[in-house]
């Protein structure tokens, strides 16, 4: 079961060439094909929500230009309800320039453009209230990330962020998440960041997150390896220091990987639809699992997630 999901966030036009390695600074490599897709970090988890069934909107920004209309139009037909995009005159779609080599290892470079232009006053109240979860990432203004958590936990509506591309979410941000999802080399720069040394067991790792960003749940993705899932009982706003965190390590789903772009997006969709229909944060991390692993075996971001057929999950198995 799935539930209702707000994304606020960015869309980019996903600009593709695989190549055998990565260029070198000053380098020139021929590529192959150039491939175009819809992407950003926030339209993806949106698209991956989707197709797990969940009922999704979008808060976000386009040009009024080819990609803009090319974006707007795949959401749709994703069922995606794309009513609170909007669309900029004078401002290009927001673009991604990526290079794929042949182990699947990706270099992304974002150019934001409308998702730079994304205001607080864009939000409408009425695209979080009734939603049973919401997600966030770092490619629309700081502002706005904290805007949106601020009035959706307000709300009760469970704040879902991964902060990608990198930087230390602020303090008002971090006390209004629910779940934060980072991958391993975010969580060194967290630890780092608050000066705290990562212990060598989970459970210590797990008890220091918690302890420096005070969000109730964390999520530490580890690529092929899984992800671990770090629970407090005390909600955001709790007494938390002296809690005890539950820790549990979740096995990751072996695959070849192809291309392992926008993998990360597909588990933060996987755990907004999940969670939003009532999965425990447990279950709904082993789901997101299966989903990255999938996206993982085809090329490009969106084009690659899967829906619950695809994965062999239907509403009695789940
Ligand atoms: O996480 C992958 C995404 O990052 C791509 O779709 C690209 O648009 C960038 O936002
Ligand atoms: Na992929």
């Amino acid at each position: 079961h799935t539930g209702s999901v707000c994304v606020v966030g960015s869309l980019n036009a996903d600009l593709m060439v695989r190549t055998q390695r990565h260029p070198r600074p000053g380098e020139t490599l021929t590529g192959g094909p150039l491939a175009i897709a819809p992407g950003g970090k926030s339209a993806n988890q949106a698209v991956a929500a989707a197709r797990l069934g969940a009922d999704v909107r979008l808060v976000g920004a386009v040009g009024d230009d080819a990609h803009g209309h090319l974006l707007l139009e795949s959401l749709t037909q994703d069922g995606v309800a794309t009513d609170h995009i909007r669309q900029l005159p004078e401002t290009p779609t927001g673009t991604a320039v990526i290079t794929v080599s042949a182990d699947g290892e990706n270099t992304i470079v974002i150019s934001p453009g409308a998702n730079g232009e994304l205001r607080p006053e864009d939000i409408p109240t009425s695209a979080l209230a009734d939603a049973g979860a919401l997600g966030l990432t770092f490619e629309i203004p700081g502002d706005t990330v904290i805007a949106a958590a601020q009035r959706a936990h307000a709300l009760g509506v469970p704040v879902f962020l991964n902060p990608s591309p990198f930087r230390i979410p602020e303090p008002d941000l971090l006390a209004a998440t629910d779940v934060l999802v980072v991958n391993e080399h975010e969580r060194l720069q967290v630890l780092e960041a608050f000066d705290t040394s990562a212990g060598a067991s989970w459970e210590d790792r797990g008890s220091a997150l918690r302890a420096v960003t005070g969000v109730p749940s964390l999520v530490v993705t580890l690529g092929a390896r899984g992800a671990v899932v770090v629970e407090s009982a005390a909600g955001n706003g709790g007494a938390t220091d002296d809690a005890t965190p539950t820790v549990t390590e979740v096995p990751g789903v072996e695959v070849h990987a192809v291309d392992t772009t926008g993998c990360g997006d597909a588990v933060l969709g996987a755990l907004l639809a999940t969670t939003s229909g009532g999965m425990p944060l447990v279950e709904a991390t082993e789901v997101a699992m299966t989903v990255a692993a999938h996206a993982a075996t085809a090329p490009g971001a969106q084009p690659s997630y899967p829906t619950t057929s695809e994965l062999g999950l239907d509403s009695s198995s789940r």
